[in-house]
């Protein structure tokens, strides 16, 4: 049966109050990705990044799913085949919404990483400077969320589930950070039906066959209906 692969972004959490990064008044327009998204910027302030992304993990742990995430959870329930969802959201709203094994490639803000031994827990809301591991002991907790310069998760994973895809959507990101905005060629490559639902044309939309454009919470939804035939 058909494999869908779908990568989603900050668009699709955007209708459940969180900010994007690149939209107007978003993320990046308050903050400096120097700063905040780099391990350089974390070593020089690391009280300003933590306070980032605590005030990002509470606002996003009292955040509700949204009729897409809802949307993409009955896809990976009813459809027939494979539904894989790959997402640079950093929020649980794929859980919350009913969805399971989400690859989430840039991290969780619920997670926590120790910067020295590589162990992981759960995030405190609050995480302080010199956050302690659980396992090591070493002052050197930081958000177990991927910066700039660094490696995403699952990688391997992701190329071998684009490798078998049928059908590639990318819902609700801007197409401008890689390598995420290139997994539409990896899909084309496998001779993927491609589809981009967006409230705007993102910088890689000439590569898809097909552009949905609205509020995902509307667009997500007629997808999936008729993708299950319930039109
Ligand atoms: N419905 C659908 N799409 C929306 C909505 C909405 N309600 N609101 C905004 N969008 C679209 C915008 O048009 C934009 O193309 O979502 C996209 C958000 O783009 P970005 O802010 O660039 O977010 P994203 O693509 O997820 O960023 C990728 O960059 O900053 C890093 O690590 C961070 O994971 C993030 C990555």
């Amino acid at each position: 049966m058909e494999k869908i692969v779908i990568l989603t972004g900050a668009g699709i959490s955007a209708e459940s109050g969180l900010g994007t990064f690149r939209d107007e008044g978003g993320l990046w327009s308050q903050h400096r990705i120097e700063d905040v998204a780099t391990p350089e910027g974390f070593a020089r302030d690391p009280a300003l990044v933590q306070g980032f992304y605590n005030a990002r993990r509470v606002q996003a742990a009292q955040a509700q799913p949204n009729e897409a995430h809802r949307a993409l959870a009955r896809l990976q329930r009813d459809w027939p085949g494979e539904v894989v969802i790959v997402t640079q959201n950093v929020d649980g709203l794929h859980e919350a919404g009913g969805a399971s094994d989400v690859l989430h490639m840039h991290g969780t803000l619920a997670g926590a990483l120790c910067a020295s031994c590589g162990h992981r827990w759960t995030a405190p809301d609050q995480m302080q400077v010199g956050e302690p591991c659980p396992s090591c002991g070493a002052p050197a907790g930081r958000p177990d969320v991927v910066w700039f310069g660094e490696m995403p998760y699952f990688m391997d994973q992701i190329y071998d589930h684009l490798a078998e895809a049928s059908i590639f959507a990318a819902i609700g990101t801007s197409g401008q950070v890689y390598p995420a905005a290139a997994f539409v060629h990896e899909a084309i490559a496998a001779g993927a039906r491609t589809v981009e639902l967006n409230l705007d044309p993102s910088a890689v939309v000439s590569s898809f066959d097909e552009t949905r454009f609205g509020p995902a919470s509307e667009t997500v939804p007629a997808w999936v209906d008729e993708l299950l035939g319930n039109r």
